[in-house]
């Protein structure tokens, strides 16, 4: 507990330059680097885009007098912690040549740690490494560090370079790293991938800015000079073995990002920390998730937007504070900074992709409904709720079967007894134009009798599974296999192969068409070994980020566990995304179709391979409302395939609950029904006729904008655009949308308004400046941006359109197979200006290689002039029939007298006054060759 109230800050200064100057080596030390230094710089301060920052002057923080009160006195907000870890007194804290303020406000608890205003600061200036050289080449700069002043973390490096990379006019790389010995960088993203572009003609929109005397760099947008990042001198900047550190301001509050956390959408700035370590953790505020995003973007007051990549995959605490400033504090790895220049968040985003690698492009199938519990126990049961789901004729494409269908829970088998008829059941299932997806755990069973179980026995023998440091043996412990568990490690060469093989012998068994892997943070049942972990630098480091319970292999493995690679301390976070990529490669090789995974684990890049659900959530009202923002966070993370466990996973859902999670749920990208064993049946039909209704209702009308949806996937795959859309991507320069996180966008043009509180038919939303329509009565809303309540009857879900968009449909049906049968329709929303634009992407659904063989149609929709036409935006070859049989517009303020087909024929339609709604149906127009449809008014 913290005794000592109020020490004033002149005080402290005191105390502060005393403790420093106590250390005579210390001085000494520094006095002879600063001569050091002062000789070799002949001018550092970087720049790309080169800009020398005056010289400031070299501070010193050993020579402050007693009136320099300067040196303690920093504002709260912009105090940054320098004493993380637990136990901080005025000595401790003295000692590291900080500040010492004991606030009045500390917790209740004691507890240093809830985030407030750090008792112990930085003062400004800490020493810690200042540049010796630096050199620019090209647009590059590279410079090399010297430590000035040992930190109080364990093997600082001495000599650290900073570099970096233009990789276009609009991301630049910032590299800190150990120039005399190589440490650990994540092997995922692939960084071969990236395509340097050509940046010798355009001016880059960023300037790179450093600082002889300080550590850290400065980012400043060319265009407006504003700085987007500044960490010269901010905080504590320290390399050490374990504890790498550097802060920097941020230039707005509006920040987004920092995955995966249950958080507000628009990030709390106020004193907030955001762990990164990879756990099975059923989601809850404030704690490490499943997977690991060290990404954000902000907005800047100008409305520009920018983002920040940290690619680092070592357990870390990233902290925003009200400066508004942010530290990245991990325990090792290096400074990996990407920094992606916007101006809109859809650059950043497109950007951002070009790093980390664009979303993979899904089956047709995949973006219908799915159907999952854990514990169905048989084929027979699975089947009755296959067929009561079809029976009720509830649009649905896709069964699932959790873990229960292996034979004693272990990976690449069938229960023979319970689930012998699953290669019969999956046949089945195909012929009704449906699909089917099993789980694969992460671990493999270790203790099934040797000759027994080939995935154990093989592993063995390629010597593909993670070891245990100390035996140098397969680390053993315990998921839901029968007594013990080992792990493959998928940084090794021969795990591709081996998984391949394995899902390849299981396919043989009952053809799946997809994947779900589970467990892969990875997951354990103990606290790394029988034993624990031994007392070891890796599990035991010297500073802990804020990991549930502090301990780091807490349900996991230890982190001394050994990959091909590198430690587990390095790679735990990237291990799901390791599994994704090797289970997308075999899958790609035995369907030779588009794979379709879903990972619970997952790192940047993931996206690439695998989507994501959100885990463990809990059937309550809580968790509906905020599935939002983590699916918006997602799309964010360049993971659009995403979606929560609709009516929640554990605890028992409710009717109204279930019924409004159904209703939200036909909009999340990836739509599945799912949830624990021991918990009510809660598939659509089990929970009754409201349920019922609403689900096919809802579904009903995904199905519908099924191609919509499609084309929003191809251009996430293709660019990197999202396809659930927070309302800020779109409507940057409307503040009052930065902070929405209760609706959201599918793209540009569909705003879906669910229902989040029981006992409601009403709904109260915004409505962004524009023409928008109701979806279900087309009236049309004129807003100037303000607050609308809508109906929102037990049934059903608001939706609005935004006026000047185009949406492709197609007459939906009960699976997306039967639905690709059917005609096109275009619903048009004009704007005020009776303009409206859309795009469809179409091909096969299925085919690897649609886009590498043109075997696609990509047009564009506009009306102009009541006129509308389609056009190529990229030249295609499938050929198979695109037939537009309906097209209806909203917003046509005129009564419309006639209709034509491409200039001649004036065809049938029907024109409602009342809703300014005119309805063309009976269509036979082929898509793939140009069309005009056109209107004209009465006299
Ligand atoms: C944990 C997953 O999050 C959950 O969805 C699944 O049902 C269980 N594992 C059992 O496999």
């Amino acid at each position: 507990m913290i005794t000592i109230k109020n020490v004033l800050c002149n005080q402290l200064v005191k105390r502060c330059s005393f403790a420093l100057r106590s250390s005579e080596i210390r001085f000494l030390f520094m006095l002879f680097t600063m001569i050091v230094t002062l000789t070799l710089v002949t001018v550092v301060h970087a720049v790309i885009h080169v800009q020398s920052p005056s010289d400031p002057v070299l501070r010193t923080s050993f020579t402050i007098d007693d009136n320099e009160l300067e040196f303690g006195n920093i504002p709260k907000a912009l105090r940054f912690d320098c004493h993380p870890e637990d136990g901080a007194s005025q000595l401790s804290c003295t000692n590291r040549g900080c500040c010492w303020d004991p606030m009045d406000d500390v917790n209740d608890s004691g507890n240093l740690y809830a985030l407030d205003a750090p008792v112990c600061y930085y003062p400004e200036n800490w020493p810690s490494y200042e540049f010796i050289n630096s050199t620019i080449e090209g647009k590059d700069f590279s410079g090399f560090l010297t430590r000035k002043v040992k930190s109080f973390y364990n093997n600082d490096i001495p000599i650290i370079k900073m570099e970096t990379t233009t990789l276009s006019h609009s991301i630049l790389r910032v590299k800190i790293h150990d120039p005399q010995s190589p440490r650990y960088e994540p092997p995922w993203p692939v960084k071969s991938n990236w395509k340097i572009s050509n940046v010798k003609d355009s001016s880059p929109k960023y300037i790179f800015q450093t600082d002889s005397s300080r550590p850290g760099f400065a980012i400043k947008r060319a265009a407006d000079n504003n700085t987007i990042f500044d960490a010269i001198g901010k905080g504590g900047f320290i390399f050490s073995d374990q504890f790498l550190q550097i802060s920097s301001l941020l230039p707005s509050h509006n920040v987004y990002g920092l995955g995966e956390h249950r958080t507000r959408l628009k990030l709390n700035t106020n004193w907030n920390s955001f762990t990164m370590f990879n756990k099975d953790q059923p989601p809850t505020e404030r704690v490490n998730l499943y997977s690991s995003h060290p990404f954000y973007i902000v907005i800047e007051e100008s409305g520009d937007c920018h983002g920040v990549l940290f690619l680092n995959s070592n357990a870390m605490d990233i902290i925003l504070q009200p400066a508004p400033a942010i530290t990245f504090r991990t325990i090792g790895g290096i400074f990996d900074f990407y920094f992606f220049m916007g101006p809109t968040p859809a650059d950043v985003l497109r950007q951002y992709a070009e790093v980390v690698g664009k979303p993979f492009f899904p089956p047709y199938w995949s973006l219908g409904f799915h159907l999952c519990q854990l514990g169905y126990g048989s084929v027979s049961k699975t089947r009755e709720v296959w067929n009561r789901t079809r029976n009720a004729r509830i649009p649905f494409d896709t069964q699932w079967n959790d873990i229960d269908y292996m034979e004693n829970r272990n990976d690449f088998t069938y229960d023979k007894k319970n689930f012998k008829d699953l290669p019969q059941f999956v046949d089945e299932i195909h012929l009704a134009g449906m699909h089917y997806i099993p789980m694969i755990d992460a671990g493999i069973a270790a203790a099934e009798k040797a000759g027994t179980y080939l995935p154990y026995d093989e592993g063995l023998r390629d010597d593909v599974f993670v070891k245990d440091a100390e035996t140098n043996q397969p680390f053993i412990g315990k998921v839901w296999n029968p007594i013990a568990t080992v792990w493959p490690d998928f940084t090794h060469p021969k795990s591709a192969m081996y998984y391949f093989r394995m899902l390849k012998t299981m396919h043989d068994m009952f053809a799946f068409d997809g994947l779900w892997i589970d467990m892969n943070e990875p997951s354990n049942f103990l606290n790394g070994k029988v034993n624990g972990c031994t007392y070891n630098k890796f599990d035991y480091p010297q500073y802990v980020p804020h990991v549930v319970d502090r301990l780091l292999a807490t349900k996991t493995l230890c982190m001394n566990a050994k990959h091909h690679l590198d430690s587990h301390y390095n790679l735990h976070n990237t291990y799901g995304t390791g599994q994704a990529i090797v289970s997308n490669l075999a899958m790609k090789k035995i369907r030779m179709k588009r794979p379709f995974i879903i990972s619970r684990a997952t790192w940047e890049g993931a996206g690439h391979y695998a989507g994501h659900w959100t885990g463990d959530v809990y059937s309550s009202w809580h968790d509906l409302r905020m599935s939002i923002p983590e699916v918006l966070a997602y799309s964010l993370f360049q993971v659009p395939m995403v979606g929560a466990d609709i009516c929640g996973f554990d605890g028992n859902t409710s009717v109204p609950l279930c019924n409004r999670w159904v209703q939200l749920g036909a909009f999340y990208p990836f739509a599945r029904n799912h949830n624990s064993d021991d918990t009510i049946v809660q598939d659509p039909v089990a929970m009754g006729a409201l349920v019922v209704k609403s689900a096919r209702k809802a579904l009903l009308i995904r199905y519908r904008f099924l191609p919509y949806l499609y084309t929003l996937f191809f251009k996430a795959h293709k660019f990197g655009d999202t396809v659930a859309r927070p309302l800020f991507v779109e409507f940057t320069n409307d503040k009052n949308t930065y902070n929405i996180d209760k609706q959201f966008l599918w793209g540009k043009s569909l705003m879906i308004i669910p229902v989040l509180e029981e006992n409601k038919v009403e709904v109260t939303a915004y409505i962004p400046p524009g023409p928008w329509y109701d979806f279900y009565t087309k009236a049309f809303i004129s807003s100037t941006g303000k607050n609308f309540t809508l109906k929102a009857p037990l049934d059903t879900i608001p939706l609005m359109i935004r006026g000047g968009s185009i949406l492709p449909g197609q007459t939906p049906n009960v699976t997306t197979t039967l639905s690709r049968k059917n005609k096109f329709e275009l619903l048009v929303a004009l704007d005020y200006k009776g303009l409206a634009t859309g795009e469809l992407y179409w091909d096969d659904g299925d085919s690897l290689d649609s886009l590498e063989k043109q075997q696609f149609r990509w047009l564009n929709f506009t009306v102009k002039g009541q006129k509308l036409r389609n056009r190529e935006v990229e030249k295609g070859n499938f050929s198979q029939h695109m037939i537009l049989g309906r097209v209806s517009v909203m917003g046509v303020s005129r009564k419309v007298h006639r209709v034509f087909l491409n200039d001649n024929s004036s065809i049938p339609f029907t024109y409602d006054i009342s809703r300014l709604y005119l309805n063309v149906k009976g269509l036979y127009v082929d898509l793939k060759r140009k069309f005009t449809l056109s209107w004209a008014f009465e006299e």
